[in-house]
């Protein structure tokens, strides 16, 4: 059976039917997936029982593969992110534990890897374990975003050029979360604020919570423009939501979407997410 491709909402997010992920496709279906990816930002796949090489592998017909940082918490330098509030016995973690509001900065509105200077393309999330309420994740389309602007408004953005940084997205939740190795890792790093995804020429507004202020101007006027831009790209007409099942598997293109988890009852249910990423192909900024 062939595949076919379902849209969610008007600007965002589309559901993939007919196609195990864990068997392999040829060229032809990944390039059938990656335009459907380009064109909707967010590709959802229902009931995907797969291993972790299966994650990969499926990942991998996508481009290159980004390993996760030798000193995030959650990665530890393989190719598969653990999202989840329980620890290596299976236990749970305490909601107040450093681990639970370390894992809390996924819910505040950000494009994965905006923080590094070349950030990640896309990223995709298996649901292994999902609690019965809550736990949602929000993705907002950059694209519809930026194209709904006035235009004297893209005027303006155009060649403007912002600070993110790990310390400044960790810091909205609580002091003192990175460990020193982490935080020497992840030194600032500038990205321009109007991005273009190469493979459509469609522009993107790259905002998010890394983006501290703009370069050149008073810190105060830039972050009030980006906190302004914020809540313009993450109005409900430019979002969708995803209710987890178990199985879900979720893709989405860092490009030309922000994200955030949802809060659930952390202190009760489990949420166990398997993430892989594709590495980006180089800085923002010339
Ligand atoms: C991520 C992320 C949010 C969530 O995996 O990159 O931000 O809802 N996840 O788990
Ligand atoms: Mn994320």
């Amino acid at each position: 059976m062939g595949m076919t491709i379902l849209p969610l909402e008007e600007h965002i997010a589309a559901e993939v039917r007919g196609i195990e992920v864990g068997s392999p496709h040829s060229e032809e279906t990944f390039a059938q997936l990656r335009r459907a990816l380009y064109r909707h930002s967010v590709l959802v796949f229902h009931d995907q029982d797969i291993s972790d090489e299966q994650q990969v592998a499926f990942t991998r017909g996508f481009g290159r593969l980004q390993v996760t940082m030798a000193s995030d918490p959650y990665g530890g330098g393989g190719f598969i992110n653990r999202i989840a509030n329980v620890d290596e016995e299976g236990r749970l973690i305490p909601p107040r534990d450093k681990r639970s509001l370390y894992q809390s900065g996924n819910n505040l509105w950000h494009s994965d890897g905006s923080f590094k200077a070349v950030p990640l393309r896309a990223s995709m999330l298996s649901a292994k374990v999902v609690p019965p309420r809550g736990g949602e994740t929000e993705y907002a389309s950059l694209r519809a975003a930026y194209a709904a602007l006035p235009d004297a408004r893209k005027v303006q953005l155009e060649g403007l050029v912002a600070e993110h940084s790990m310390a400044h997205s960790r810091a909205q939740i609580a002091p003192g979360l990175l460990t020193e190795a982490f935080r020497k890792e992840t030194p600032p790093v500038r990205h321009v604020l109007v991005r273009a995804v190469p493979e459509t020429g469609e522009k993107a507004l790259y905002v998010g919570s890394y983006a501290s202020h703009i370069i050149g101007w008073e810190r105060e006027k830039g972050s009030a423009l980006l906190k302004e831009l914020l809540d313009w790209s993450t109005q409900p007409r430019f979002v969708y939501r995803h209710r987890w099942k178990t199985n879900d598997l979720v893709m989405w293109d860092n490009r030309s979407c922000l994200h955030r988890g949802r809060p659930w009852e952390n202190g009760i249910y489990k949420r166990i997410m398997h993430r892989t990423t594709l590495a980006g192909d180089g800085p923002t900024v010339s």
